[in-house]
């Protein structure tokens, strides 16, 4: 897949931007805050409704629309897929209301009005970021973050169930004040209701992050396996937000210790589900003494292990390094299978990032993709021989110039 015509209005430091993208390697250079990971952010947005930073999308809409009446960014895309030609176009409107800043999104696909979940696998983006770093040794909320845009980039059930999670949760939670308030006392047939909701979407969500795991962690150690020399041993650990495990003969036994994720067997959403009514009964009490909902997917935690060890807590820069690389390439060959075509990759300053050994290996694996775009201040830290043969874009304060010779 690629994207064939990119336009910006107002996004970011682009007022506006008509960009014709061919197949290949783009090279995106340009000196610091330019607007070389904006384009980046751009196309990510397109695709994920989201931006990979954790940042409120009224910051995409530029400074530069504030003077408007409703200030107001658009993106369009022309996409080549092997389904055929599309166009994407977001406009993100910022609305007041009421001294409040209310922010409005249209989707459109091939000219048609479509929601947020049409949109998603639209486009499918593989991205390689500095911040990725945190995926290792940062919040758990980066984690399921991550879990949840690359999920929902492929499977749209899943996407379906996290949005009735989300929605079911905030619904469960405003109701556990509410009893909370009144000591605990009130109406619980709605509190069951809601449990039911939320069991069978977040079991769908605990099943779609475990399977994405497993495979993730199978292609992740053979990719650790080249670039550390066979020295090390990588395992994906998936700690789901309550325990799933039944009795000691129990059908379901989750959290395997130290065996990682593809050591376990498939396991059926209506059994995770059955079990997380269970448990939501058994924590009632302290739900309702918190006013909140203590247990969950919105809890569920991912841990990455070399050799047995927590890299989280004992990683070296390097190997945690080392270990996004793995994790990203595992998404990558994943996206390509499921989809059955490359996915757009989008590489944000990985010159920089990675040593010499793992730009190699990062460049010679992705050597067959159909479009990737590379930001880098730096160009001679890439081989000599991929330049020559990479399409060259200067990015200066928001314009690009596109290179010849
Ligand atoms: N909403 C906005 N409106 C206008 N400009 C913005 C907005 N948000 C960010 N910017 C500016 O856009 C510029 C480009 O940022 P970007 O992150 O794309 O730079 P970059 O070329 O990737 O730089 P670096 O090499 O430092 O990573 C920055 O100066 C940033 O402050
Ligand atoms: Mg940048």
């Amino acid at each position: 897949m690629r994207i064939s015509h990119l336009s910006l209005t107002n996004f970011r430091n682009y007022a506006r931007l008509e960009l014709s993208m061919p197949p290949g390697m783009i090279v995106l250079h340009g000196d610091n805050a330019q607007g070389k990971t904006s384009l980046l952010e751009a196309i990510c947005y397109l695709a994920t409704s989201r931006s990979p930073h954790i940042t409120a999308d009224r910051q995409l809409i530029s400074w530069l629309a504030d003077s408007e009446p409703i200030p107001y960014s658009r993106l369009v895309a022309e996409v080549q897929t092997s389904a055929g030609l599309k166009r994407i176009e977001m406009t993100l409107l910022a609305e007041q209301r009421n001294n409040t800043t209310y922010l409005k999104k249209e989707i459109r696909i091939n000219g048609l009005p479509r929601r947020v979940m049409d949109l998603l696998g639209q486009i499918t983006v593989v991205m390689f970021l500095p911040q990725d770093l945190a995926l290792v040794e940062g919040a758990p909320v980066l984690r399921r973050r991550y879990l949840n845009i690359t999920l929902c980039q492929t499977d749209q059930q899943y996407c379906q169930a996290l949005s009735k999670y989300e929605h079911t949760l905030s619904q469960r939670n405003a109701l556990l004040r509410t009893l909370q308030e009144h000591g605990g006392r009130g109406d619980m047939s709605q509190l069951q209701f809601w449990n039911e909701t939320l069991a069978s979407t977040g079991a769908l969500l605990i099943a779609g992050r475990y399977r994405l795991l497993r495979e993730l962690e199978r292609r992740a150690q053979r990719i650790q396996r080249d670039l550390s020399g066979a020295g090390e041993h990588l395992r994906l650990r998936y700690q789901p937000g309550f325990d799933v495990s039944t009795d000691p003969n129990g059908q379901i036994a989750f959290d395997a210790g130290d065996l990682g994720a593809s050591a376990l067997p498939e396991l059926p959403p209506a059994e995770i589900a059955d079990r997380f009514v269970e448990a939501l009964a058994a924590c009632r009490k302290e739900d309702l003494r918190r006013g909140i909902t203590t247990i969950g997917p919105q809890r569920d935690e991912m841990r990455f292990l070399a050799n047995g060890h927590d890299l989280g807590l004992y990683g070296s820069r390097g190997q945690n390094r080392t270990t996004v690389l793995a994790l990203k390439l595992a998404e990558l060959g994943w996206m390509q299978e499921i989809t059955g075509e490359w996915p757009i990759l989008l590489l944000d300053e990985v010159a920089a990032e990675l040593d010499e050994k793992r730009r190699a290996y990062l460049l010679e694996q992705i050597g067959g993709a159909e479009q990737v775009l590379l930001t880098t201040t730096e160009p001679t830290l890439l081989p000599g021989q991929f330049m020559e043969t990479a399409i060259k874009w200067h990015v200066k304060n928001g314009t690009i110039t596109i290179e010849t010779g």
